[in-house]
């Protein structure tokens, strides 16, 4: 049995160690917010949490995160207050078809507890592994924009 700790929570699962950490919060957790899109690394649509770096979950075996702490998008709102990215991202209507907005968000929370003020390229540099095929990313930026405006000071 593989103990890993998902969303603030300790889980057991009985998977093979190298099963892609997606596969597992996906199917033996339940936790569908987490995408798949590209499955080799490429696309961003998977992105989480392992000990508060984003990750590619589709090419993070299981057994990368024992021990660790995973953060999904489900795990991100504190009881029923949605993080200030999630409530920026409403604000400024980012999502179209929606497929790749769990993996941008944690990107995107990944950066600002990074670098609370990026500039403008440092978001282009940052985001540009997670790709969205209807073209948000006007939106992205606007709202991780919003949210680091209002850290100022
Ligand atoms: S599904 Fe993981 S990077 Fe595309
Ligand atoms: S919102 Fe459709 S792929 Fe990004």
């Amino acid at each position: 049995m593989l103990r890993i700790t998902v969303n603030g929570k300790l889980v057991e699962l009985d998977v093979d160690p190298e099963m892609p950490l997606l596969y597992a919060l996906r199917e033996n957790l339940g936790l569908t917010g987490t995408k798949f899109g590209c499955g080799v690394g490429l696309c961003g649509a998977c992105t989480v949490h392992l000990d508060g770096e984003p990750v590619r979950s589709c090419a993070t075996p299981v057994s990368a995160a024992l021990g660790s702490s995973v953060t999904t998008i489900e795990g991100l709102a504190k009881g029923e207050a949605l993080h200030p990215l999630q409530e920026a991202w409403l604000d400024n209507k980012v999502p179209q078809c929606g497929y790749c907005q769990s993996g941008q968000i944690m990107s995107a929370v990944a950066l600002l507890e990074e670098n609370a003020q990026p500039s403008d390229e440092q978001i282009e540099d940052w985001m540009q592994g997670n790709i969205c095929r209807c073209g948000t990313y006007p939106r992205i930026k606007k709202a991780i924009k919003q949210v680091a405006t209002s850290k100022k000071g």
